[in-house]
């Protein structure tokens, strides 16, 4: 039977090596496959946050500068209602609840209820304030 040292008869700190080796490649494999499988887990979450965060922040700037009246900050508001209904299908595992991040997420969807596109944008710009705030709130207990 061969063993690895006869393997390796010039080098017997070889096999060390090679093991050494071995294992540096399968530990940046196993990283690797963990980390994706982590980017996997957040990227609905993240790209629905991202949305999110578009959407508000046009439709501040709209509101600031007058032009809260243009098409383009219904769609925001549309979209922002339709996100926020899924948030905690997005932010919890299936079929888990979390008392407090609901209330968070119900707390959002109010502000947006009372954001009203049609009115001046001064009242649009508070309405909007509010939002930032319960998007806020949340992340500071959760994100
Ligand atoms: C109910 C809780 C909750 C609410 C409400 C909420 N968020 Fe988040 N947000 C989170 C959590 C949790 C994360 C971290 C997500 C992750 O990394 O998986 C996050 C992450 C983010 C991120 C970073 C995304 C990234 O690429 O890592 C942005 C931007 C963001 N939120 C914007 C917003 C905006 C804008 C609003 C309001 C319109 C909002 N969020 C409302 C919980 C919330």
């Amino acid at each position: 039977m061969r063993s690895t040292i006869t393997l390796f008869p010039a080098f017997p700190t070889m096999r060390y090596l090679v093991c050494l080796f071995v294992g540096l490649i399968a530990g940046a494999l196993l990283a690797s496959i963990a980390s994706s499988a982590m980017a996997r887990r957040h990227a609905w979450p993240r790209s629905l946050m991202t949305v999110m965060q578009h959407d508000l922040v046009d439709a501040r700037a709209a509101a600031r500068s007058g032009q809260c009246k243009e098409p383009a900050n219904a769609d925001a508001a549309a979209r922002l209602r339709l996100l926020a209904g899924d948030l905690e299908r997005a932010l919890l595992p299936a079929g888990t609840k979390d008392r407090v991040l609901s209330q968070y997420a119900g707390d959002m969807r109010a502000t947006l209820a009372k954001w009203d596109t049609g009115a001046d944008c001064a009242r649009q710009t508070e309405a909007l304030t509010a939002v930032a705030n319960a998007c806020d709130a949340c992340h500071r207990d959760y994100r």
